[in-house]
Formats: C-alpha cells, sequence, structure tokens
C-alpha cells in the first residue's frame, strides 16, 4: 500500500497546475472531511494519584493542575471525568507506610484497593484501571523486592500477582503491570484466573523506557528510588527491536493491550508497536511530558490548548489507540466546546 502511494505521487509530481493539494485546504468543512485522524475524550485514560485521609487535595508542584486526592475527593473528581466521557482513569496509591516488601500493594484494605471500592460503588461506569508496581509502597523505592544492591525478578512475581488478585477483588476494571520484572504478564494472568477473574484484561507497560521524563511522577507518587536507577529492569532509551521483543513476550504471556512509554521521544516506537501487533496500542503521555507544556504555557511561549490538541492527535496519528494522559480532562473540555 505504501509502494503504491509513493509511486502515485512521484507520477503526480508533473501534475501542477492539475494537481493542488491546496484544493483540500480551502475550507474547514473541506479539511474536516478528509481529516485522517480523530481524536475523542473516550480515547483518554487519566491518572489519578491516591492518598490516604479527608479532604486531602494537594497539588503536586511540578504539575501543576494534578494533585494528590484522598478518596473522597478522588470520587468528586472523578464524576467530572466521568461526565467528560473520558475513555478511563487509572490509579496510582501512595500507602501510610511503605515497607521492604511492599506489603501495603497487596493489602485488601490498602490505600487503591479502597479507591476502587469507592469509585465502582459510586460511579459504577466508570472504567477503573490499576497500575500494579511496588515502587509507591516499597520503602528502597524500587519496583521489585531487593537484595543488596540487586533487584529480584522471580520472587517479585508473586507479590504482582497478589497485587493484582487483590486489586480485582476490589473491582479493578483492568489490570495494568508498570514494573518490568520478566514473566509478570504470565504470572498476574495464572493469578487473575485461579482467583476467578479470567475476565478482567491486562494492560501491560510492554515498552516502558528509563527515563528522565519521569521525573514529576516521582514526586506525585513518592516514588524515587532510594538508590541506584531503574536500568537494569526499564529499557534502554538507545534501543527499539529490543521493543518488540517485549511486546511479543507480553502478547504470548497474555497481555490484552500492550503500552508503550514514554511517548513524545518514542513515537517511532508507537508506529512501529502497532504495525507488529493486533492487540490494542496505549501511549503513555508521561509526567515530564505533561510538566514541559506547562511551564511553557504559564510562561506565555505556547498556545497550551493547541499544543496539547495537536500532541494527543500525533499519538493517535502514530498508531496509539488509548492514551494515557494527565491533559485528558482538559483535552475532553476543550474537544466537547
Ligand atoms: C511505576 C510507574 C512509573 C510511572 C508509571 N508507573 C514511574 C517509574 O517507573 O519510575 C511513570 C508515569 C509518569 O511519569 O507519568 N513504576
Amino acid at each position: 500500500m505504501l509502494a503504491t502511494a509513493v509511486s502515485d505521487s512521484t507520477a503526480l509530481s508533473h501534475a501542477f497546475p492539475a494537481l493542488r493539494a491546496r484544493r483540500l485546504r480551502t475550507s474547514a468543512a473541506l479539511r474536516q472531511l478528509v481529516r485522517e485522524t480523530r481524536i475523542d475524550a473516550s480515547d483518554f485514560i487519566y491518572p489519578y494519584f491516591v492518598v490516604p485521609g479527608r479532604g486531602v487535595r494537594r497539588e503536586v508542584s511540578s504539575m501543576p493542575g494534578v494533585f494528590q486526592l484522598s478518596v473522597d475527593e478522588l470520587v468528586k473528581d472523578a464524576r467530572q471525568a466521568l461526565e467528560l466521557r473520558i475513555g478511563g482513569v487509572i490509579l496510582f496509591g501512595l500507602p501510610p507506610a511503605k515497607d521492604a516488601v511492599g506489603s501495603g500493594a497487596y493489602d485488601d484494605d490498602g490505600i487503591t484497593q479502597e479507591a476502587v471500592r469507592a469509585l465502582k460503588s459510586e460511579l459504577p461506569d466508570l472504567l477503573v484501571a490499576c497500575d500494579v508496581c511496588l515502587c509507591e509502597y516499597t520503602d528502597h523505592g524500587h519496583c521489585g523486592i531487593v537484595e543488596g544492591d540487586r533487584i529480584l525478578n522471580d520472587p517479585t512475581l508473586e507479590l504482582l500477582s497478589r497485587m493484582s488478585v487483590s486489586l480485582a477483588d476490589a473491582g479493578a476494571d483492568v489490570i495494568a503491570p508498570s514494573d518490568m520484572m520478566d514473566g509478570r504478564v504470565a504470572a498476574i494472568r495464572h493469578g487473575l484466573d485461579a482467583a476467578g477473574h479470567d475476565e478482567v484484561p491486562i494492560m501491560a507497560y510492554s515498552a516502558k523506557y528509563a527515563s528522565g521524563f519521569y521525573g514529576p511522577f516521582r514526586e506525585a507518587a513518592e516514588s524515587a528510588p532510594q538508590f541506584g536507577d531503574r536500568g537494569s529492569y526499564q529499557m534502554d532509551p538507545a534501543n527499539a527491536r529490543e521493543a518488540l521483543k517485549e511486546v511479543a513476550l507480553d502478547v504470548a504471556e497474555g497481555a490484552d493491550i500492550v503500552m508503550v512509554k514514554p511517548a513524545l521521544a518514542y513515537m517511532d516506537l508507537i508506529w512501529r508497536v502497532k504495525q507488529a501487533t493486533d492487540r490494542p496500542v496505549a501511549a503513555y503521555n508521561v509526567s515530564g511530558e505533561y510538566a514541559m507544556v506547562k511551564a511553557a504555557a504559564r510562561n506565555g511561549w505556547i498556545d497550551e490548548r493547541r499544543v496539547v490538541l495537536e500532541t494527543l492527535m500525533g499519538f493517535k496519528r502514530a498508531g496509539a489507540d488509548i492514551v494515557l494522559t494527565y491533559h485528558a480532562l482538559d483535552a475532553a473540555r476543550w474537544l466537547g466546546e
């Protein structure tokens, strides 16, 4: 198909003035008619950071407009998200206490479990995904069990599986593992099925890179690693073919949706992953990408609305079916105007 398109345009290079590309741009109505990509509020997933307490609504300093919310505030906020008809929300929990094995992650009365139960009872039509990872729950801030300076793979799988089952028990609609341990999708699928949650899908953070763009998130989620970095489990930003390997492994293990993260500097991966799999593809427009836009907009250097909608359009054009983004609520409002 691509080959034909290229030779067509070569042939047409002789065609001016018969062919004028601007002809299809002469009015808003024509431009709308030939538009190749559309974005809609239902494409977006909005991330929430849930904290203990009541009446808590604390802005994240590096992410203007994003708040750590207690469960009661979360329910109020999410009601708006549902009214805006966004695709769904994804929850990140900040437990009251952290320990070496991230016990708060798989506590049936944990902060995220409580948030899911509240959302599903107050707003049953809202799609609630849960991030599955230990880093917000461990005192060392790593995504797995630590021994010395090593992050252990296999002992972590059991905990991720327990966390997933506990969140599905609480009512989570989608389980989204972001830890990057090998074999986690299979372990989680097995755990969910054994617990009777065979209909709960897994959205795997498949091609997740060790990225500087997660900086503001680590403030929001209070999850910065206390030693070292995540280079032994998250991917090297230099690698593209390896992303296809990660996607293939996750699909083989039972991933229903695959994700590329971050999004902006990885648009080539969104495209390549889309070509490589028949699973829906998600892109995570991460915290640092959001922070940059907000900072420039606050300085009056860019038109925030234009830049945000253009960026979200870019992710879809590149092949993303779903975009996780902190701009979701603003974008949904703008698209509805
Ligand atoms: C947890 C997790 C992270 C993000 C999503 N899940 C942080 C990390 O891997 O350090 C980043 C999201 C963002 O930056 O918006 N592992």
